[in-house]
């Protein structure tokens, strides 16, 4: 984002319901400043009635592109001319490219997570990887880490086991990965965590403002594994704390949002996204709001 707004100014925006608290537009214009290209980032609240509404604007007012949350990941896809193939697959999308009116869509969610993780040097390839939840976030990252060959397994609560199976049948139209639903429960996650190499916490426990709960505690916790919790919010979760404590390396939900963010910026700019300073903008923000 430069001083100056003028005619040539491109405009980018999220497009959700709430978008009060996202972080993104800080992310985004600070990443706009910093590489001085002629671009802003609003957000826009949207109701579901006014979906349609909203694409056609960004039609008609040539935005450059959109990120899209909740509610609407899945509802936008009707409205657009294209996906990546990923986004097909996963059948979410949180990221829109305008070219002249040609609105091609992608999720970058997916993307996002595995750059988390090979900046660490992980790869995920032929990894027993432990997922919890079976949710829209744990839909990205389950598919994403089976497209990369990991041998996979969904726990999710007992009354919603359907979705899990539902989840793993449809990525194995896809993927010739090992993939396998069970429930959440300690007999369960006791036995995964033996074998596992990588935990992906993707449910919403633990989140802002219920920062004492955890699914799992220090006792199972290897310090072989590799904790991932994708909850940004606090920055450390109790899940990621019990884990540094039992020796185990962390990734915070900080990364995959950051990383998101990043890929989106090079779909609408072209330009590599500075990414640490879009990391140093939204650790800011959640310093200062817990
Ligand atoms: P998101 O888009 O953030 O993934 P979601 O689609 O509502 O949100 O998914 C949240 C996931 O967290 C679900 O798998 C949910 O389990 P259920 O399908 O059984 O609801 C899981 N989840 C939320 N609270 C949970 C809890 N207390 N214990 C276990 N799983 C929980």
């Amino acid at each position: 984002m430069i001083s100056e707004i003028s005619a040539g100014t491109r405009i980018c925006g999220l497009i959700g319901n709430p978008v009060e608290h996202s972080l993104s537009p800080a992310m985004h214009n600070a990443a706009f400043r910093k590489t001085g290209l002629d671009y802003m980032y609003l957000p826009f609240k949207v109701t579901e009635n006014n979906l349609s509404g909203a694409i056609h604007g960004v039609r008609s007012l040539n935005f450059k592109g959109l990120n899209v949350t909740i509610p609407h990941k899945v509802a936008i896809i009707p409205f657009l001319d294209e996906l990546e193939p990923m986004a097909e697959k996963i059948g979410a999308v949180n990221t829109i490219v305008n070219d002249n009116g040609y609105l091609k869509g992608y999720n970058t969610d997916a993307g996002g997570f595995i750059r988390s993780l090979t900046e660490k040097g992980i790869d995920p390839g032929g990894k027993n990887i432990v997922i919890l939840g079976a949710g829209g976030a744990s839909r990205a990252v389950s598919f994403t880490l089976a497209e990369q060959g990991a041998d996979i397994v969904i726990l999710n609560r007992r009354q919603e086991m359907s979705w899990a199976e539902e989840l793993t049948q449809n990525i194995l139209r896809f993927f010739k990965s090992s993939i396998k639903a069970k429930e959440l429960n300690d007999a369960n996650l006791k036995s995964v965590l033996k074998s596992a190499d990588i935990l992906v916490n993707a449910t919403s426990v633990g989140m802002s403002p219920n920062i004492d709960q955890t699914l799992i505690t220090g006792k199972l916790i290897r310090p072989q594994i590799v904790v991932f919790d994708i909850i940004y919010n606090p920055i450390k979760t109790r899940l990621l704390a019990e884990a540094e404590k039992a020796g185990a390396r962390t990734i915070g939900g900080l990364n995959m949002l950051v990383w998101q963010g990043a890929l989106s910026f090079k779909l609408w700019t072209g330009v590599e996204a500075p990414v640490d300073i879009m990391k140093k903008e939204a650790v800011n923000i959640l310093s200062k709001t817990v």
